[in-house]
């Protein structure tokens, strides 16, 4: 696969350093609208840089574009490369709201592309080694999942943490995808949601380098709690905030009628994943395979399914319904009422 990166920010290196490791992907070209960042970046890894989006997509060599800008620019640069004829791999969110996914999910149908969108970590040795537990009713019959990214915002190590807190920003935006990705690919899809959320903050200070002390506005609610009801009869507790100083609660937790799985953070890859049985008093950490897997195997298996026609397993059909649950806790907590998902 011949890719070219739009968005040359934050995390862009961890693309371009996967991509010089792997023998699937390439990455020949990169552009940003701030044209010193797509100039450094192109030095730093030796491909070459054009001046905009839309040159870029006139290079017939480049059979996908890897979408690394904000969210809000999302949609318009993932339409516009299936309309030139580009495979497409999104960072999350595929659109800041299901209006704008279904558009993406409209337009694919024209084309015969392949749209695909992060996160992948359930790719990773830990996420799958959990799916394997599951399918051998390590812990019976799950009952309820728990899943908790509490922080004290991005603020504090971003270089440019706008985005966060723009509209299409916000921890269940900007998070949940990790969480919620995993929790699909382990249990199913969602089939109806509750939720309370605030904005505890109207602005910001930038406490990283090199715009520490600038204050921004905050557009987007910042801390949010939710129900979430599975197909499969699991009920689901998520929190997600950028409002909150430590914490205990653990990443994600699966509650069996046999026994219990503490999973690995999946906003990283690997574990470590601990199993407790019923009547024992002791967690057992379960081993995991030493090669956890990396940001970028998406785009592996993305290629791998572009020669062997078929979806990839991070195809945006997921990514949208994603989107669907995040914005519907969003209108359960305005609305004050249970949202049941298209
Ligand atoms: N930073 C992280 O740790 C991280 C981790 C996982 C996923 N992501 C996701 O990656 C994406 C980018 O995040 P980031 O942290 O790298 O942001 P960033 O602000 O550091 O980088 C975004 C880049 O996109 C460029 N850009 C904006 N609009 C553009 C346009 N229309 N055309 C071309 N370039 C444009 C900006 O100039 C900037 O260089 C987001 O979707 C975010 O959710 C970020």
């Amino acid at each position: 696969m011949k890719i070219g990166v739009v968005g040359c920010g934050k995390i862009s290196d961890q693309y371009f350093q996967f991509a010089q490791t792997s023998n699937k992907i390439k990455i020949i070209s990169c552009t940003d609208q701030v044209a010193e960042k797509a100039i450094y970046q192109s030095s730093k890894y030796s491909i070459s840089f054009v001046k905009s989006f839309e040159e870029m997509l006139l290079n017939p060599e480049i059979d996908t574009i890897l979408n690394l800008t904000p969210p809000k620019e999302h949609k318009q640069i993932t339409i516009e490369s299936i309309k030139s004829s580009k495979h497409v791999y999104s960072e999350k969110p595929l659109g800041i709201n299901s209006k704008e996914c279904n558009e993406i999910l409209e337009i694919r149908k024209k084309y015969n592309k392949q749209i695909c969108s992060a996160p992948d970590t359930f790719l990773g040795a830990g996420i799958q080694k959990t799916k394997k537990m599951i399918e051998k009713n390590s812990i019976g019959q799950i009952v309820h999942a728990s899943a908790f990214m509490v922080s004290p915002g991005h603020e504090h190590w971003h270089p440019n943490p706008d985005l966060y807190y723009d509209t299409g920003g916000g921890p269940d935006l900007d998070m949940a995808p990790y969480y919620l990705t995993t929790l699909i690919y382990l249990l199913g899809k969602v089939k109806r949601v509750t939720g309370s959320h605030k904005k505890t903050f109207a602005t910001r200070k930038i406490l990283s380098e090199p715009r520490k002390g600038e204050i921004i506005q905050v557009e987007t609610p910042t801390h949010i709690s939710s129900i979430l009801d599975f197909h499969n009869g699991v009920i689901c507790t998520m929190i997600m905030s950028f409002d909150t100083h430590g914490s205990t609660l653990p990443r994600i937790e699966l509650y069996g009628t046999e026994g219990t799985l503490y999973l690995p953070d999946p906003n990283s890859f690997g574990g470590p994943l601990k199993i407790i049985k019923s009547g024992e008093e002791k967690w057992q950490n379960i081993p995991i395979s030493e090669n956890t897997g990396q940001r970028g195997m998406g785009l592996e298996d993305m290629a791998d399914s572009i020669k062997n026609n078929k979806d990839a397993q991070t195809n945006c059909q997921n990514a949208a319904h994603i989107v669907n649950i995040i914005e519907s806790v969003r209108i359960s907590s305005e609305k004050n009422q249970h949202i049941y998902l298209n």
